[in-house]
Protein backbone atom coordinates (compact mmCIF):
# COMPACT_ATOMS: atom_id res chain seq x y z
CA UNK A 1 0.00 0.00 0.00
CA UNK A 2 1.37 3.28 -0.95
CA UNK A 3 2.04 5.44 2.41
CA UNK A 4 -0.90 8.38 3.25
CA UNK A 5 -2.85 7.25 0.06
CA UNK A 6 -6.63 6.62 1.21
CA UNK A 7 -7.67 3.08 0.92
CA UNK A 8 -9.70 1.40 -1.71
CA UNK A 9 -12.07 -1.65 -0.64
CA UNK A 10 -9.50 -3.91 -2.32
CA UNK A 11 -7.41 -3.12 0.32
CA UNK A 12 -9.71 -2.64 3.33
CA UNK A 13 -10.85 -6.71 2.59
CA UNK A 14 -7.18 -7.20 1.92
CA UNK A 15 -6.43 -6.15 5.46
CA UNK A 16 -9.21 -7.96 6.86
CA UNK A 17 -8.45 -11.39 5.79
CA UNK A 18 -5.16 -10.35 5.91
CA UNK A 19 -4.75 -14.34 7.99
CA UNK A 20 -5.62 -15.86 5.04
CA UNK A 21 -3.69 -14.19 2.77
CA UNK A 22 -0.81 -14.62 4.56
CA UNK A 23 -1.57 -18.38 4.88
CA UNK A 24 -1.90 -18.06 0.98
CA UNK A 25 1.53 -16.94 0.52
CA UNK A 26 2.58 -19.50 3.74
CA UNK A 27 1.72 -22.13 1.72
CA UNK A 28 2.46 -21.97 -1.07
CA UNK A 29 6.18 -21.06 -0.49
CA UNK A 30 6.19 -24.59 2.54
CA UNK A 31 4.15 -26.57 -0.54
CA UNK A 32 6.49 -25.78 -2.97
CA UNK A 33 4.47 -23.79 -5.60
CA UNK A 34 7.08 -20.97 -6.27
CA UNK A 35 9.61 -23.66 -6.37
CA UNK A 36 7.16 -25.60 -9.15
CA UNK A 37 6.31 -22.89 -11.28
CA UNK A 38 10.00 -21.23 -11.19
CA UNK A 39 11.06 -25.10 -12.65
CA UNK A 40 8.01 -25.32 -14.75
CA UNK A 41 6.48 -21.58 -15.95
CA UNK A 42 3.41 -22.02 -17.83
CA UNK A 43 2.17 -24.94 -16.07
CA UNK A 44 -1.63 -25.11 -14.95
CA UNK A 45 -3.59 -25.63 -11.73
CA UNK A 46 -3.48 -29.62 -12.41
CA UNK A 47 -0.14 -29.97 -13.49
CA UNK A 48 0.97 -27.98 -9.90
CA UNK A 49 -1.22 -30.19 -7.95
CA UNK A 50 0.41 -33.13 -9.10
CA UNK A 51 3.69 -32.04 -8.59
CA UNK A 52 3.17 -30.76 -4.78
CA UNK A 53 0.34 -33.39 -3.75
CA UNK A 54 -2.60 -31.78 -3.63
CA UNK A 55 -6.26 -32.42 -4.84
CA UNK A 56 -7.60 -30.71 -7.76
CA UNK A 57 -10.37 -29.05 -5.48
CA UNK A 58 -7.74 -27.78 -2.35
CA UNK A 59 -4.93 -26.73 -5.20
CA UNK A 60 -7.87 -24.41 -7.52
CA UNK A 61 -8.61 -22.27 -3.78
CA UNK A 62 -4.79 -22.10 -3.31
CA UNK A 63 -3.66 -21.06 -6.98
CA UNK A 64 -6.86 -18.80 -7.06
CA UNK A 65 -6.03 -17.00 -3.84
CA UNK A 66 -1.92 -16.70 -4.88
CA UNK A 67 -3.88 -15.47 -8.59
CA UNK A 68 -5.66 -12.50 -6.70
CA UNK A 69 -3.13 -11.40 -4.69
CA UNK A 70 -0.14 -10.89 -7.59
CA UNK A 71 2.00 -13.49 -6.35
CA UNK A 72 1.31 -15.57 -8.93
CA UNK A 73 0.31 -14.40 -13.01
CA UNK A 74 -1.56 -16.06 -15.34
CA UNK A 75 -4.66 -18.27 -15.17
CA UNK A 76 -5.48 -21.71 -14.41
CA UNK A 77 -4.29 -22.87 -17.93
CA UNK A 78 -0.78 -21.60 -17.46
CA UNK A 79 1.02 -19.96 -14.29
CA UNK A 80 4.29 -18.11 -13.59
CA UNK A 81 6.01 -16.69 -10.36
CA UNK A 82 5.32 -12.63 -10.53
CA UNK A 83 8.99 -11.50 -10.54
CA UNK A 84 8.85 -10.14 -7.12
CA UNK A 85 8.19 -13.65 -5.68
CA UNK A 86 11.09 -15.32 -7.80
CA UNK A 87 13.37 -12.91 -6.40
CA UNK A 88 12.21 -13.01 -2.88
CA UNK A 89 11.10 -16.50 -2.36
CA UNK A 90 12.65 -18.41 -4.96
CA UNK A 91 16.56 -17.00 -5.54
CA UNK A 92 15.77 -15.15 -1.91
CA UNK A 93 15.71 -15.69 1.33
CA UNK A 94 12.48 -14.37 2.58
CA UNK A 95 10.90 -18.02 3.05
CA UNK A 96 12.68 -17.59 5.97
CA UNK A 97 10.50 -15.49 7.69
CA UNK A 98 7.30 -17.39 7.07
CA UNK A 99 7.39 -19.67 9.78
CA UNK A 100 8.74 -16.73 12.15
CA UNK A 101 5.60 -14.97 11.10
CA UNK A 102 3.31 -18.07 11.44
CA UNK A 103 4.48 -19.00 14.95
CA UNK A 104 5.35 -16.32 16.68
CA UNK A 105 4.42 -13.44 15.33
CA UNK A 106 0.21 -14.05 14.19
CA UNK A 107 -0.43 -16.00 17.38
CA UNK A 108 1.28 -13.54 19.98
CA UNK A 109 -0.29 -10.68 17.58
CA UNK A 110 -3.59 -11.84 18.95
CA UNK A 111 -3.31 -10.17 22.33
CA UNK A 112 -2.34 -6.85 20.91
CA UNK A 113 -5.48 -5.06 22.36
CA UNK A 114 -4.43 -6.03 26.75
CA UNK A 115 -1.12 -4.81 25.62
CA UNK A 116 -1.74 -1.53 24.30
CA UNK A 117 -4.08 -1.24 27.29
CA UNK A 118 -1.54 -2.45 29.48
CA UNK A 119 1.26 -1.45 27.83
CA UNK A 120 2.99 -4.50 28.09
CA UNK A 121 4.09 -7.58 25.89
CA UNK A 122 1.13 -9.51 26.64
CA UNK A 123 1.29 -11.39 24.00
CA UNK A 124 4.27 -13.45 25.58
CA UNK A 125 1.69 -15.54 27.33
CA UNK A 126 1.45 -17.82 23.93
CA UNK A 127 5.08 -18.92 24.57
CA UNK A 128 5.42 -20.27 27.94
CA UNK A 129 8.66 -20.58 30.16
CA UNK A 130 10.36 -18.13 32.34
CA UNK A 131 11.67 -14.10 31.65
CA UNK A 132 10.19 -11.14 30.05
CA UNK A 133 11.60 -11.29 26.91
CA UNK A 134 10.54 -13.23 23.96
CA UNK A 135 14.19 -14.23 23.95
CA UNK A 136 14.35 -15.70 27.23
CA UNK A 137 10.91 -17.59 26.64
CA UNK A 138 12.17 -19.25 23.61
CA UNK A 139 15.26 -20.72 25.18
CA UNK A 140 12.72 -23.80 26.13
CA UNK A 141 11.32 -23.92 22.87
CA UNK A 142 14.28 -25.16 20.21
CA UNK A 143 11.96 -24.85 17.06
CA UNK A 144 10.38 -21.55 17.44
CA UNK A 145 14.04 -20.12 18.91
CA UNK A 146 15.10 -21.48 15.24
CA UNK A 147 12.30 -19.77 13.95
CA UNK A 148 13.44 -16.28 15.47
CA UNK A 149 17.18 -17.00 14.25
CA UNK A 150 16.37 -17.61 10.41
CA UNK A 151 14.22 -14.27 10.08
CA UNK A 152 17.00 -12.26 12.04
CA UNK A 153 19.80 -14.04 10.18
CA UNK A 154 17.96 -13.63 6.66
CA UNK A 155 17.09 -9.77 7.83
CA UNK A 156 20.58 -9.43 8.34
CA UNK A 157 21.76 -11.01 5.54
CA UNK A 158 19.75 -8.36 3.37
CA UNK A 159 20.48 -5.33 4.88
CA UNK A 160 24.15 -5.58 5.11
CA UNK A 161 24.68 -6.63 1.97
CA UNK A 162 23.14 -3.37 1.27
CA UNK A 163 24.83 -1.59 3.92
CA UNK A 164 28.15 -2.73 1.74
CA UNK A 165 26.52 -1.05 -1.42
CA UNK A 166 26.14 2.14 -0.16
CA UNK A 167 30.13 2.30 -0.32
CA UNK A 168 30.08 4.74 2.97
CA UNK A 169 32.56 2.65 4.96
CA UNK A 170 35.53 2.83 2.29
CA UNK A 171 36.68 5.34 3.29
CA UNK A 172 36.94 4.73 7.28
CA UNK A 173 39.93 3.84 9.01
CA UNK A 174 38.53 2.55 12.36
CA UNK A 175 35.37 1.96 13.08
CA UNK A 176 33.10 1.30 16.41
CA UNK A 177 30.48 -1.15 16.35
CA UNK A 178 28.11 0.10 19.20
CA UNK A 179 25.48 -2.69 20.34
CA UNK A 180 27.65 -4.95 17.84
CA UNK A 181 26.38 -7.85 19.01
CA UNK A 182 27.63 -11.35 18.46
CA UNK A 183 29.84 -9.53 15.82
CA UNK A 184 28.10 -10.77 12.38
CA UNK A 185 28.00 -7.11 11.08
CA UNK A 186 31.50 -6.67 11.86
CA UNK A 187 32.57 -10.07 10.08
CA UNK A 188 30.95 -9.21 6.72
CA UNK A 189 32.30 -5.78 6.95
CA UNK A 190 36.02 -6.56 7.82
CA UNK A 191 35.89 -9.19 5.03
CA UNK A 192 34.46 -6.54 2.35
CA UNK A 193 37.01 -3.60 3.42
CA UNK A 194 40.48 -5.31 4.36
CA UNK A 195 42.32 -2.33 5.40
CA UNK A 196 39.44 -1.56 8.14
CA UNK A 197 39.84 -1.90 12.13
CA UNK A 198 37.07 -2.52 14.02
CA UNK A 199 36.25 -2.58 18.01
CA UNK A 200 32.92 -4.24 18.45
CA UNK A 201 31.61 -2.80 22.05
CA UNK A 202 28.96 -4.56 23.39
CA UNK A 203 27.81 -6.29 27.04
CA UNK A 204 30.75 -8.64 28.69
CA UNK A 205 28.58 -11.99 27.59
CA UNK A 206 28.07 -10.70 24.49
CA UNK A 207 31.40 -10.20 23.36
CA UNK A 208 32.68 -13.27 25.09
CA UNK A 209 31.07 -15.08 22.15
CA UNK A 210 31.57 -12.30 19.89
CA UNK A 211 35.25 -13.17 19.82
CA UNK A 212 34.83 -16.99 19.60
CA UNK A 213 33.38 -15.62 16.28
CA UNK A 214 35.80 -13.63 15.10
CA UNK A 215 38.44 -15.85 15.87
CA UNK A 216 36.82 -19.21 14.36
CA UNK A 217 37.07 -16.23 10.80
CA UNK A 218 40.78 -15.68 11.75
CA UNK A 219 39.63 -12.04 11.85
CA UNK A 220 40.68 -11.47 15.19
CA UNK A 221 43.81 -9.38 14.29
CA UNK A 222 41.58 -6.82 12.88
CA UNK A 223 38.08 -7.06 15.04
CA UNK A 224 38.76 -6.32 18.71
CA UNK A 225 36.25 -6.87 21.27
CA UNK A 226 35.61 -4.22 24.15
CA UNK A 227 33.07 -5.14 27.20
CA UNK A 228 31.24 -1.67 27.50
CA UNK A 229 28.04 -0.74 29.13
CA UNK A 230 27.60 2.05 26.52
CA UNK A 231 25.43 4.10 28.69
CA UNK A 232 27.95 3.99 31.82
CA UNK A 233 31.26 3.21 30.28
CA UNK A 234 33.48 5.26 28.49
CA UNK A 235 33.46 5.18 24.53
CA UNK A 236 37.47 4.34 23.29
CA UNK A 237 38.12 7.50 21.61
CA UNK A 238 40.67 6.38 18.70
CA UNK A 239 38.34 5.57 16.02
CA UNK A 240 36.95 7.63 13.11
CA UNK A 241 33.40 6.36 12.54
CA UNK A 242 30.75 4.87 14.78
CA UNK A 243 27.92 2.12 13.54
CA UNK A 244 24.91 1.92 15.60
CA UNK A 245 23.40 -0.90 13.80
CA UNK A 246 19.40 -1.70 15.10
CA UNK A 247 20.15 -0.27 18.43
CA UNK A 248 18.49 3.24 18.53
CA UNK A 249 14.65 1.20 18.72
CA UNK A 250 15.41 -0.66 21.33
CA UNK A 251 15.61 2.34 23.53
CA UNK A 252 13.97 5.62 24.53
CA UNK A 253 14.21 8.82 22.47
CA UNK A 254 15.66 10.17 25.71
CA UNK A 255 18.56 7.43 26.32
CA UNK A 256 18.86 7.23 22.02
CA UNK A 257 19.53 11.05 22.52
CA UNK A 258 22.26 10.78 25.39
CA UNK A 259 23.92 7.77 23.45
CA UNK A 260 24.44 10.22 20.50
CA UNK A 261 25.89 12.76 22.28
CA UNK A 262 28.28 10.53 23.67
CA UNK A 263 29.13 8.81 20.49
CA UNK A 264 30.18 12.40 19.03
CA UNK A 265 32.49 13.12 22.32
CA UNK A 266 34.37 10.40 21.75
CA UNK A 267 34.64 10.97 17.35
CA UNK A 268 37.61 13.02 16.66
CA UNK A 269 36.06 16.18 14.37
CA UNK A 270 34.95 15.02 10.75
CA UNK A 271 34.35 11.96 12.77
CA UNK A 272 31.01 9.80 11.18
CA UNK A 273 28.23 8.69 13.11
CA UNK A 274 26.01 5.93 11.37
CA UNK A 275 22.78 4.95 11.93
CA UNK A 276 21.27 1.65 10.25
CA UNK A 277 17.93 1.07 10.97
CA UNK A 278 14.07 0.15 9.35
CA UNK A 279 12.96 4.39 9.43
CA UNK A 280 9.83 5.87 9.00
CA UNK A 281 9.32 8.26 6.47
CA UNK A 282 9.12 12.24 7.63
CA UNK A 283 5.49 12.09 7.58
CA UNK A 284 5.27 8.90 10.05
CA UNK A 285 2.93 6.97 7.61
CA UNK A 286 5.19 4.35 6.24
CA UNK A 287 6.46 2.15 4.60
CA UNK A 288 4.31 -0.70 5.76
CA UNK A 289 7.05 -2.54 7.35
CA UNK A 290 8.53 0.43 9.29
CA UNK A 291 5.06 1.48 10.85
CA UNK A 292 4.00 -1.90 11.67
CA UNK A 293 6.59 -4.27 13.19
CA UNK A 294 6.69 -1.79 16.19
CA UNK A 295 3.66 -3.52 17.16
CA UNK A 296 5.26 -6.52 17.55
CA UNK A 297 7.95 -5.33 19.99
CA UNK A 298 5.36 -3.76 22.43
CA UNK A 299 2.78 -6.83 22.19
CA UNK A 300 5.54 -9.68 22.12
CA UNK A 301 9.24 -8.80 21.54
CA UNK A 302 9.97 -6.85 24.73
CA UNK A 303 7.03 -4.36 25.63
CA UNK A 304 9.01 -1.86 24.59
CA UNK A 305 11.21 -0.29 21.56
CA UNK A 306 10.05 0.84 17.83
CA UNK A 307 10.90 2.75 14.82
CA UNK A 308 11.88 5.89 14.22
CA UNK A 309 11.89 8.49 11.58
CA UNK A 310 14.61 10.16 9.25
CA UNK A 311 13.93 13.33 10.61
CA UNK A 312 14.11 12.26 14.28
CA UNK A 313 17.21 10.93 13.92
CA UNK A 314 18.47 14.37 12.25
CA UNK A 315 17.39 16.16 14.87
CA UNK A 316 19.05 14.17 17.04
CA UNK A 317 22.27 13.87 15.41
CA UNK A 318 22.01 17.76 14.91
CA UNK A 319 21.51 18.26 18.79
CA UNK A 320 24.18 16.57 19.62
CA UNK A 321 26.43 18.56 16.86
CA UNK A 322 26.72 16.66 14.12
CA UNK A 323 26.34 18.09 10.51
CA UNK A 324 26.64 17.35 6.82
CA UNK A 325 24.05 14.67 6.93
CA UNK A 326 23.58 12.25 4.09
CA UNK A 327 20.22 9.58 3.79
CA UNK A 328 20.88 6.40 1.56
CA UNK A 329 17.03 4.77 1.33
CA UNK A 330 15.29 2.23 -0.22
CA UNK A 331 17.51 -0.41 1.41
CA UNK A 332 16.09 -3.75 2.27
CA UNK A 333 13.66 -4.12 4.89
CA UNK A 334 12.45 -0.71 4.81
CA UNK A 335 15.89 0.14 6.74
CA UNK A 336 17.49 3.39 5.82
CA UNK A 337 21.64 4.49 6.59
CA UNK A 338 21.48 8.13 8.27
CA UNK A 339 25.13 9.15 8.13
CA UNK A 340 26.46 12.64 10.20
CA UNK A 341 29.68 14.23 10.58
CA UNK A 342 31.21 15.57 13.71
CA UNK A 343 32.03 19.34 12.71
CA UNK A 344 34.89 20.78 12.63
C1 LIG B 1 19.29 -5.63 18.34
S1 LIG B 1 20.90 -6.05 18.82
C2 LIG B 1 21.81 -5.41 17.45
C3 LIG B 1 23.03 -6.18 17.17
C4 LIG B 1 23.79 -5.76 15.91
N1 LIG B 1 24.23 -4.38 15.97
C5 LIG B 1 22.96 -5.99 14.66
O1 LIG B 1 22.79 -5.08 13.86
O2 LIG B 1 22.52 -7.12 14.46
C6 LIG B 1 21.26 -4.89 20.11
C7 LIG B 1 22.57 -5.13 20.81
O3 LIG B 1 22.75 -4.17 21.84
C8 LIG B 1 23.41 -4.78 22.90
N2 LIG B 1 23.22 -3.98 24.12
C9 LIG B 1 22.09 -3.86 24.86
N3 LIG B 1 22.31 -3.03 25.89
C10 LIG B 1 23.62 -2.63 25.83
C11 LIG B 1 24.44 -1.77 26.61
N4 LIG B 1 23.94 -1.14 27.68
N5 LIG B 1 25.72 -1.60 26.25
C12 LIG B 1 26.22 -2.23 25.16
N6 LIG B 1 25.48 -3.04 24.35
C13 LIG B 1 24.20 -3.24 24.69
C14 LIG B 1 22.76 -6.14 22.98
O4 LIG B 1 23.55 -7.06 23.72
C15 LIG B 1 22.65 -6.50 21.50
O5 LIG B 1 23.78 -7.18 21.04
Amino acid sequence: MSAGSEITEDQLYRIMYGSIAFEMLHAASELGVFDCLARTPGAGTLDVGEAIGLDPYPCDILMTGLRGLGLVLGDESGMSNAPLVDQCFVKGEDGRHLPFIHDIVNPGMREFIAAARQSANLGLEHFPGNGDSLYDRLESDPDKLRSLHDHLRATSNAVLADLIRTDVLATSHHLLDIGGGTGTNAITLAKRYPDLRITVLDLEKVVTEAAGNIASHGLSDRIAVQACDVFDDALPTDADTALLAHMLPIWSPEQDRKLIRKVHDALPDEGRILLFDPLQNDERNGPDYAVLFPAYYLTIASGHGTFYSWSTYEDWMREAGFTRFQRFGDLAVAHGLHVGVKQS
